[in-house]
């Protein structure tokens, strides 16, 4: 069963959360998901103990295929709604972000009601593309007042820096979790998030762990890769810029030795290595079929040993890390990470 971590009180989550972003329109970039597949897999987490999913106003059709899960769940399983948590984002579109005051906040948070068909939304990932559009702060405010009218149940950013998550928690806002991109490509969080957070008891929930399956026996040996999903595109720019195609296959046959010794896979000691991190709540692994389910389970059935960690720690000490804070590239004009963002998705 899924190892499972007291995110708030009186708020468990499995360790691992399934991550929904890969059931939006367009993320697939050749081929079509088998949707009856998904829900199949859907049922087999929440058995094994993967009962957190994570999802997004954004993520074109997600929030309403987990309220059908839970309709599912309602009609016939020894699971029922309630075991289940969702996290889902608030991610105004950057062209509204001037224009965001309560009355729209509290629109889009009615939109997820209705859609996952719950009356109170578990967590909810606030998420704001320019910090030089102000209103960040008060946004937060304002999701802490429907908290406080029973809509939410717990807050928590994503995609924030240091500087900028501070100003929200010492605005007096009671953020659990902060979720970044945190992987052994991407160890941005590492140069001031992570303690920050750790200072303030807010959990990091990782996303990147397995780099879109890039991080995976089938890549060894390979010498380039066609990217099938826009996380292939994500990730691809991280290597691109970190390990480079070299060290990245280096990492693979680091990892694999790893993963022989405990009888795993390269994807289980990746993820195990992220979850073996300070201050690190979950990690978020994207589903897209079932196929994953039974060789995820995997993850909790074995630890790590001291020498692990330092060895693929080491490893990587080797590699540059990406530029600035978390996120911050992803932000710069220009830059070909913001290049590949969708940042007008909510009111579509
Ligand atoms: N806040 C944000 O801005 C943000 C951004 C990105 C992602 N996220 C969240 O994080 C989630 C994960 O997204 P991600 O892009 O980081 O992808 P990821 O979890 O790193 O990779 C997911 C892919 O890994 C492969 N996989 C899964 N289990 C595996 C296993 N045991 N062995 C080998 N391969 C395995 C699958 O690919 P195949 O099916 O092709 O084999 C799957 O589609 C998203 O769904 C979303 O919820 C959030």
């Amino acid at each position: 069963m899924a190892e499972r971590f007291e995110l708030a009180k009186d708020y468990t989550i499995s360790r691992v959360i399934n991550g929904c972003w890969q059931l939006s329109e367009g993320h697939s970039l050749q081929t079509k998901l088998d949707m009856q597949d998904v829900m199949k897999a859907f049922h087999m987490l929440a058995e094994r103990g993967f009962t957190t999913f994570d999802c997004a106003d954004i993520y074109t059709g997600t929030e309403e295929l987990l309220g059908e899960f839970l309709t599912e769940l309602k009609e016939g399983s020894t699971l029922s709604p309630h075991d289940i948590q969702i996290h889902t984002k608030y991610v105004p579109d950057i062209n509204l972000l001037s224009e965001v005051d309560y009355n729209y906040t509290e629109k889009i948070i009615d939109r997820s009601l209705k859609r996952q068909k719950r009356d109170v939304l578990d967590l909810v990932q606030f998420h704001w593309w320019d910090y030089n559009v102000p209103g960040y702060v008060e946004t937060a405010g304002d999701l802490l007042k429907l908290k406080e009218k029973g809509k939410i149940r717990n807050i928590a950013v994503t995609n924030f820096d240091t500087k900028h998550l501070r100003e929200i928690v010492d605005a007096g806002i009671p953020v659990v979790s902060c979720q970044n991109q945190y992987s052994v490509f991407d160890r941005r969080p590492e140069r001031e998030l992570i303690d920050y957070c750790k200072s303030k008891g807010i959990s990091l929930l990782c996303y990147g762990t397995l780099s879109g399956g890039l991080l995976a026996e089938k890549w060894i040996g390979q010498t380039s890769i066609q990217p099938e999903t826009r996380s292939h595109v994500k990730y691809f720019q991280v290597i691109e810029d970190t390990l480079g195609w070299d060290g990245y296959q280096e990492l693979l046959v680091l990892l694999q030795r790893i993963a022989k010794k405990h009888s795993v896979k390269v994807s289980q000691i990746a993820t195990k290595y992220i979850l073996s991190g300070q201050g690190v709540g979950a990690s978020i692994i994207g589903v897209r079929n079932s196929r994953h389910v039974e060789s995820n389970t995997k993850i909790f059935a074995f630890e790590l040993d001291r020498t692990d960690i330092e060895e693929i720690k080491q490893f990587l000490d080797n590699y540059p890390i990406v530029d600035g804070e978390p996120f911050e590239l992803e932000r710069t004009v220009d830059s070909k990470y913001r290049d590949i963002m969708k940042m007008n998705l909510n009111e579509k």
